[in-house]
């Protein structure tokens, strides 16, 4: 699989015309969503070669990851003489970066795709790693393919529009890259003022959304199609997902990242009864995470939905339920089974830390 670049930026006008300046292509596409497209798309319209693109815009969202919108990108491409020597920017969340990553690799057997993240949870993990696709049959990213972009141009300044749910959300999967990474890379996430920087971004964020990054990067590059050390990227999202899909079952939708920081959570306390992770390294991101992220309340009558949830993820195999856990910070153990009693018994200890 090609390497994809990634360039945190510091002028993004500059580096992303130098970037399209080097490149040959006979037509150049932007997707955005209604969001990007005012908020957004006003910042690169000073290059002269975005000037000139076609613009498609979708509607904002992720239910709207659909087959439906992916086939009115392709209409567009198609009806507008896309060809193989053309190319896509997808500026915007997870959400665009997903699907137009998705038609980018398919129209035409694939196209060149350029991501320009606009959300915390884009710039650190959606936009990088080559991931691509879109919901179906009610299944999130159900159908989708490994086609990493040409290049990610992460730029801060667009994280300055998001409140502050969105910046928690993404701020889950730094917390996650730092904790299968190293202490020394965990420490100033635990230390950064999440509430009083927030206003400003200041440079702090950026340098530790560059260490989240290379954290992700080094991962996907030695393992790019997830058949092993990649699955270290899955810590906290075995019961997160199960976790937001209940969420969406009962018509109270959270955030992605809110639902990965309760499943952290759970997979912390696996890993303690199973990997042996240090109780207080527990205890400390217990407090973490209460401190920041607001609780997941769930019954015990939840109990089979969230653990049929789990069953249900497509990174099992042989329906066992693979967990990626940890023996110590940075220290990851991948496709460990966890009996089902385990799996309650970390349900029951998330509602006993925050929900009473
Ligand atoms: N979001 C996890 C991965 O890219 O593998």
């Amino acid at each position: 699989m090609p390497r994809q670049k990634v360039v945190i930026v510091k002028d993004l006008t500059s580096e992303l015309s130098a970037f399209l300046s080097s490149l040959t292509y006979n037509k150049l596409f932007i997707l955005t969503d209604e969001n990007t497209y005012t908020a957004c798309l006003p910042v690169l319209r000073p290059i002269p070669a975005i000037r000139d693109a076609a613009v498609i815009t979708v509607c904002a969202g992720d239910s709207h990851k659909n087959v439906e919108q992916l086939s009115y990108i392709w209409s567009c491409l198609s009806n507008e003489g896309a060809s193989r020597d053309s190319l896509l920017i997808n500026l915007g969340g997870g959400m665009i970066t997903d699907m137009g990553g998705f038609a980018g690799a398919t129209f035409k057997r694939g196209i060149r795709t350029i991501n320009i993240p606009t959300t915390l949870m884009a710039s650190v993990d959606a936009a990088v790693g080559g991931k691509t696709g879109i919901n179906f049959n009610g299944l999130k990213n159900e159908i989708g393919s490994f086609y990493p972009p040409l290049c990610v141009f992460i730029d801060c300044q667009f994280l300055q529009t998001l409140d502050h749910d969105n910046i928690l959300s993404g701020y889950a999967e730094m917390i996650k890259h730092a904790l299968i990474s190293s202490e020394e890379v965990l420490i100033p996430i635990l230390q950064f003022d999440l509430n009083s920087q927030l206003s400003t971004l200041s440079f702090p964020l950026s340098t530790l959304v560059t260490q989240s990054v290379a954290v992700k990067e080094a991962i996907v590059e030695q393992d790019p199609l997830e058949k092993g050390i990649r699955k270290a990227l899955n810590f906290g999202h075995t019961v997160g997902h199960a976790f937001e899909s209940l969420s969406f079952l009962k018509q109270r939708p959270i955030l992605h990242g809110h639902a990965v920081a309760a499943g952290i959570v759970c997979e912390l306390y696996l890993s303690h009864r199973i990997c042996g992770f240090p109780l207080p390294s527990l205890s400390r991101m217990v407090h973490y995470i209460k401190e920041h992220y607001p609780p997941f309340f769930y019954e015990c009558k939840d109990y089979d939905k969230l653990y049929e949830f789990m069953t249900h993820d497509k990174k099992n195999e042989g329906g066992i339920i693979n967990f990626t856990l940890l023996a110590g910070i940075g220290e990851v153990r991948i496709n460990r089974e966890v009996p089902k009693n385990k799996v309650l018994e970390s349900l029951d200890f998330y509602r006993e830390s925050f929900c009473f």
